[in-house]
């Protein structure tokens, strides 16, 4: 069994496995070929890989002819997948239902894709779920970026010329990456608020010393631990809420999530009016469209003197660990997948049944497939 990892394209920092990994893989008998300079956006030497019993490969092509698995993090460009062999697996974070069209593309490589964000959210697949961890990663740098970009304290102050009060914060949905601002905007002693659909939230939200902030109207449940889009009189109490909320409000991260759709539309420019001057907002829902209608990918916007960042990749900001625990969740996956050193397809098994969207060139996502129509 031979495994690949690729050097990512474009500016992505993070590489697929790291070398801790490529050890456990080596000590099973799998080999392991990592491209030359693989790591080196997460600070991560090719001596490192090779100590730990990986083959440094120069370049990408004879890295693909050679591996029956390839693990990397984005979807391959089209100069790499013309090496694509039939039967190759290729595992990554392909974002399959924005990339569906892309997907059957490559499908047509009679290749096998696993999909590492169609994790079902089941108690069993947490241990290989990257959407959480990179979720963490992300809700942990925003409440930094927040911090940083704004032009007051975080902590309350006690000077001999007075006290300053500490910053407000609002995190707009109390998923993982929402938990994970809330906390570190806390540890860095911000005074924060949180809202969320979902009401189980309201206990966690507080057990991490947070003020939850409800709506007057009941939500829609979702399903398997996400959230349901809204109806419409639902958004406009929650926007009144939040219009009364935002002028004492110094920093906003945004979060909210329906799966499969577009991020839902929360903070109109009408509500960016109400934040005072000064105040930021981070938006990680920006990789989906953005929770504010004014944020733009990658982009720091300026509008009535309120920052807003819509940084769509925060854990490659956070590369060396954001690579240790995408790297844990994938060697996990493939202690699901291989057996005796030979790939075992158990489609009766959840997390293989949705991470495989393409077998052998054979779309099995029905939500992929739809996105095609
Ligand atoms: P999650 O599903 O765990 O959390 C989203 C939360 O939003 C849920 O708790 C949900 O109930 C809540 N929500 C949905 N509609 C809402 C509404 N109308 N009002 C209030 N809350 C609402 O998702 P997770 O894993 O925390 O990811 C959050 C977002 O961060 C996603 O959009 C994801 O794509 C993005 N993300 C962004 C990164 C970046 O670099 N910008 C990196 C990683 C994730």
């Amino acid at each position: 069994m031979k495994i690949g990892v690729l050097k990512e394209e474009g500016r992505e920092r993070r590489v697929a496995l790291h070398p801790q990994e490529v050890k456990r893989l080596s000590a099973q008998g799998i080999e392991v070929f990592v491209q030359s300079k693989a790591g080196e956006g997460a600070f991560i030497e090719d001596k490192a890989y090779e100590e730990a019993g990986a083959t440094i490969v120069a370049d990408e092509k004879t890295l693909i002819e050679t591996a029956d698995i390839i693990l990397t993090i984005h979807l391959p460009s089209a100069q790499r997948s013309q090496w694509m062999k039939p039967k190759q697996v290729w595992i990554g974070l392909f974002n399959a239902l924005d990339n569906a069209k892309r997907v059957a593309e490559l499908a047509q490589k009679q290749i096998t894709m696993l999909s590492l964000d169609r994790i079902p959210r089941i108690t069993r697949a947490q241990s290989v779920d990257v959407l959480s961890s990179m979720a963490a990663v992300a809700g942990y740098k925003a409440a930094l970026l927040c911090a940083d970009y704004l032009p007051k304290f975080f902590p309350m102050l006690t000077t001999a010329a007075g006290t300053v009060a500490p910053a407000k914060v609002f995190v707009l949905g109390a998923g993982v990456a929402g938990l994970q601002a809330i906390a570190t905007a806390k540890r860095l002693g911000a005074k924060v608020y949180a809202m969320d659909v979902r009401p189980e939230t309201k206990e966690e939200v507080e057990s991490l010393g947070a003020t939850f902030v409800t709506v007057p109207e009941e939500a829609k449940k979702g399903e398997g631990g996400y959230a349901a889009e809204q109806s419409r009189s639902f958004y406009e109490r929650q926007q009144q809420v939040l219009a009364e909320l935002f002028p004492s409000i110094d920093a906003v991260i945004t979060t909210a999530l329906i799966p499969g759709r577009p991020a839902p539309k929360l903070i109109p420019e009408t509500l960016v009016e109400k934040l005072p001057k000064g105040s930021v907002i981070v938006d990680l829902a920006a990789p989906n469209g953005g929770n504010c209608t004014l944020t733009q990918p990658d982009e720091i916007v300026q509008k009535n003197g309120v920052t807003i960042i819509g940084y769509t990749n925060l854990p490659s900001m956070l590369a060396p660990q954001a690579t240790q625990l995408f790297s844990k969740n994938l060697f996990n996956l493939l202690q699901m997948l291989i057996k005796d050193q030979s790939l075992q397809w158990n489609f009766e098994d959840e997390i293989i049944d949705k991470l495989c969207i393409v077998y052998e060139g054979n779309l099995r996502d029905k939500d992929v497939e739809a996105k095609l129509q």
